[in-house]
């Protein structure tokens, strides 16, 4: 298995840090999904160690999960409330769930962690089937920065601290709209290597996927707050609805 077909390696590496101070407060997600649940259910792709889904299930909506890492949900299970939050583990793409849902998310990038353009559609396709109808799939993404990847490459310092450094290396397709990550952290027992892949799409290829899946761009925001989206935004939430 390699960094573009594991989707269980991400929380191999990451699940015992995940919840480490550093991740975006999750409560204006929460109060903008808790809008548009209707009292659910919802359904969270990759819900991983519950950021979202379990402050959500606390404003009474009924959430499930889909999620490849054991090591991610574990994390969860051993939160208030976490045992409550029923979770498949499968692959995102599949969604091997049956709902129907009022809303189905998937934020915090995490679409790109499919890493090939025909799994991305799935995933579209596959959330389109467990939608009851009008219901909504939300979507958080950043948007590419070309300034990011003009050489193909990118290092940036992480963290530094008497006992160790981190640094990120980034090497990119452009073509196939993929890069490799290196989080590379060096301390005294030696150099540590967290690899990642992710395929990024700007936004409007978003909405072509949800377009062939029968889904329909209904709102777009820059942010949770529902700040308006532009041409500058680095970010955008995105909520489709079925037709
Ligand atoms: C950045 S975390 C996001 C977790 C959670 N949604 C949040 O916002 O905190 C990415 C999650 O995606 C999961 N993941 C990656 N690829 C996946 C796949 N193909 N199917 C299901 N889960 C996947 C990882 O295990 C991890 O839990």
């Amino acid at each position: 298995m390699s960094v573009f077909d594991d989707p269980g390696l991400f929380g191999r590496l990451w699940a015992d840090t995940y919840d480490d101070p550093g991740n975006p407060d999750p409560a204006p997600a929460v109060d903008f999904l808790a809008g548009l649940a209707d009292g659910g259910p919802a359904l969270e792709l990759a819900i991983g160690t519950g950021r979202v889904a379990l402050p959500l299930a606390e404003r009474g909506v009924a959430v499930e999960g889909v999620e490849a890492s054991p090591e991610m949900v574990a994390k969860m299970r051993a939160k208030p409330g976490g045992d409550g939050v029923p979770v498949a583990i499968g692959d995102m793409a599949d969604v091997p769930v049956a709902g129907p849902y009022r809303l189905a998310y998937l934020v915090f990038n995490t679409l790109f962690n499919l890493v090939d353009a025909e799994r991305q559609a799935d995933c579209f396709r596959n959330v389109a089937r467990v939608l009851a109808p009008g219901g909504a799939f939300v979507i958080e993404a950043f948007v590419p920065d070309p300034t990011d990847f003009d050489r193909d490459e990118q290092v940036r310092m992480r963290a530094v601290t008497e006992d160790s450094a981190t640094i990120r290396l980034h090497q990119y397709d452009r073509a196939a709209q993929t890069f490799v990550r290196q989080t590379v952290t060096f301390d005294r027992d030696g150099v540590h290597l967290r690899p990642f892949a992710m395929r990024y799409l700007w936004p409007e290829q978003i909405d072509e996927l949800a377009e062939r899946a029968g889904l329909r761009l209904a709102e777009r925001y820059a942010d949770w707050h529902r700040s308006p989206f532009g041409a500058d935004s680095a970010s955008h939430v995105s909520v489709y609805r079925s037709r």
